[in-house]
């Protein structure tokens, strides 16, 4: 469709936490900014009843391009971006809330040639990651030679699939659960490693997932938030190190900060041609 006189028409995949803040934020606050809601999807569609018109309600995800979308939005699983990313790009533009699914080379390698393809933009939005726009620069100029982020959170905001922080106790501080690449950590911790996915996406003309290093700590002191480390280093001595506080409520995964985050993400979803754009 094209996108540059009409309202852009949002489709969004996933009604969790995110995918509720941005319905009702495209239902009140869309108009204003040209954009309207094509659907919404949820695996379990009875959660949708009484919370989204019933006209707006997709119940099969495979028939979502008869909603004629501009930007499809998943905010769900990454298993949905493998299964439905390159569908997604044949049709529209595609925001991508699981980055962590890219940290797989094949799909990456598929979704960046499927955007340029069909020319139809992949947006990664930058969640929590403070500068990601200049470590893409940095990146795409050849500086960029590493780059660490630690993400620390109390330990009820973990959803990891193995059993490293079993038997956790409130008294017990700090501490380090994984250091390694992004590629690695994906796996371990799909919903809590989105930030470090970003930043290896960022970084994807020089490090990539795999170059990239990451760490998730866990510390009991730390109840009202999330703390994101980011350290870059460039050449001749050149280095930033950020330490971003995202006010985060305990147990909650996704910091406070971050829905609004994806809100502007969504914002800036206009079509920049077909390549990644972390947005
Ligand atoms: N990019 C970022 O910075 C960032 C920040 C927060 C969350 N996320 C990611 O965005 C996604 C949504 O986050 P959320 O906080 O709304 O999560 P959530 O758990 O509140 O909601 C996820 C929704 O997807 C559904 N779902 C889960 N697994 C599914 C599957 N395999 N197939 C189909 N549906 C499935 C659930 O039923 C739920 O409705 C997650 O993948 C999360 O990791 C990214």
């Amino acid at each position: 469709m094209d996108t540059s006189s009409s309202s852009r028409r949002i489709g969004v995949v996933g009604y969790g936490h995110l995918g509720q803040y941005l319905v009702q934020r495209i239902l009140r606050d869309g108009p204003a900014h040209g954009l309207t809601l094509a659907f919404v999807w949820n695996r379990n569609s009875d959660r949708l009843r009484d919370c989204v018109p019933a006209e707006l309600v997709l119940t099969d995800l495979s028939s979502f391009a008869e909603r004629r979308c501009d930007v499809v939005v998943e905010v769900c699983h990454p298993q949905i971006v493998r299964d439905f990313g390159l569908r997604f790009l044949s049709q529209a533009h595609f925001m991508v809330g699981s980055p962590s699914a890219l940290s797989d080379p094949d799909v990456n390698q598929q979704l960046r040639q499927a955007s340029q393809q069909h020319g139809r933009t992949l947006y990664v939005p930058s969640g929590a990651l403070w500068g990601g726009q200049d470590i893409q620069r940095l990146s795409d100029s050849g500086s960029l030679k590493a780059l660490f982020i630690r993400m620390s959170k109390h330990p009820s905001c973990f959803r990891l699939t193995g059993d490293v922080l079993s038997g956790w106790t409130e008294d017990e501080g700090r501490r380090v659960l994984f250091r390694g690449s992004v590629a690695e950590l994906c796996p371990l911790a799909p919903n809590n490693v989105n930030t470090m996915a970003a930043a290896a996406v960022a970084a994807g003309t020089t490090l990539g997932f795999s170059g990239v290093q990451g760490e998730i700590v866990s510390d009991t002191a730390l109840r009202d938030y999330h703390v994101v480390e980011v350290e870059a280093t460039g050449p001749d001595g050149f280095s930033v190190h950020t330490v971003r506080r995202n006010p985060a409520k305990l147990g909650a995964v996704t910091g406070s900060a971050t829905y609004n985050s994806f809100w502007n993400s969504l914002l800036f979803c206009e079509g920049h041609g077909g390549r990644v754009y972390l947005c």
